[in-house]
């Protein structure tokens, strides 16, 4: 990322925004959040791989201007700085609990308790470190999901520093798969796996959605747990679906509580069953259920 374009609004005015450009052809693309900066005023951003051309621009002006009239409040582009955001955010930054897991970074080490499962990140170039919200929603629910169903294997797309994977792999003792559209994200997972000792369950590969043969040979899985944007897992569902075996649970997020309804719809017409939603520091983390095969009629 190098640029953000951000704006601030009312709650119900940055909602109808971000249902907007998710359903925005030309920007479904882009990854967008909402954080409330003041009681009542949130602030959306969109993140943006390069520094928007004139047609970007006119795209977001009107976005606004179909929405809020004819003098609309205007996107703020401003340049990221050229930062390694996981060494920085690592730095200094406490261990990260959520349920039993412990996110934590090598200086932290010792604060993995006897009960806990640690998992170490170290810094890199993939998101994951457990300090979002989203990470943490899905390790909350990973934790639920294999209390509550036998779980023999699981796909984790998106899997960014491997952060979900691990945690799978530490927690539930099976093989899981780690997929990543990004050839970084899967040298830095590997690198994560090997640390926690997790590569003899781990596999990680890099892969654009889940199309390709690797996941058909190790497939269907019992977990599938998805955190990357609301318009990708809308696309994903029917291969979702197909990949998961009966009774299997799927974990998504990386959406914010207005693209709810868009994903869980998506699920729901794949034959997918809605367990549960719930938030943390405003993203959404979505779990379904597959029924599993009923006995055969006599
Ligand atoms: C928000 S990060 C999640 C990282 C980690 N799983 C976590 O929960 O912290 C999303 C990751 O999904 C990857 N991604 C986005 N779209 C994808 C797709 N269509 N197929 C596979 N990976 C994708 C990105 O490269 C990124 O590493």
């Amino acid at each position: 990322m190098t640029h953000t374009a951000s704006i601030t609004l009312s709650e119900s005015d940055a909602f109808r925004l971000v249902t907007a450009l998710d359903e925005d052809l030309a920007l479904t693309h882009l990854a967008v959040d909402a954080v409330e900066e003041a009681p009542g005023r949130w602030r959306v951003t969109l993140y943006l791989p390069e520094a928007p051309d004139n047609g970007l621009v006119a795209i977001l002006a009107a976005a606004t201007q179909a929405l809020f009239g004819a003098a609309p409040p205007a996107f703020a582009i401003a340049p990221l700085p050229e930062t390694n955001w996981v060494a920085k955010s690592l730095q200094g930054l406490k261990p990260v609990r959520a349920g039993r897991f412990l996110v934590h970074g090598a200086h932290d080490r010792d604060k993995v308790r006897a009960n806990d499962i640690g998992i170490e990140i170290e810094a890199g170039e993939a998101f994951g470190t457990g300090h979002h919200g989203t990470t943490a929603g899905c390790l909350l629910a990973i934790e639920r999901a294999v209390r509550t169903r036998p779980i023999r294997n699981a796909l984790d797309i998106g899997t960014g520093s491997g952060v979900l994977a691990i945690g799978i792999a530490k927690l539930a003792h099976v093989p899981v798969l780690a997929s990543d559209i990004d050839p970084v994200a899967t040298r830095v997972a590997a690198a994560n796996v090997r640390l926690n000792e997790a590569h003899p369950e781990v596999r990680v590969v890099t892969a654009a959605g889940i199309g390709s043969r690797v996941f058909r040979v190790n497939g269907p899985f019992d977990l599938i747990v998805a955190n990357i944007l609301a318009g990708p897992l809308v696309m994903l569902a029917p291969s979702i679906r197909r990949a998961l075996a009966p009774g299997g649970t799927v974990i998504l997020s990386g959406l914010v509580p207005p693209q709810t309804n868009r994903v869980a719809a998506a699920y729901r017409a794949a034959g997918l069953r809605f367990e549960r939603a719930e938030s943390r520091e405003e993203w959404m983390t979505l779990t379904f259920t597959l029924p599993p095969v009923g006995p055969p009629r006599r």
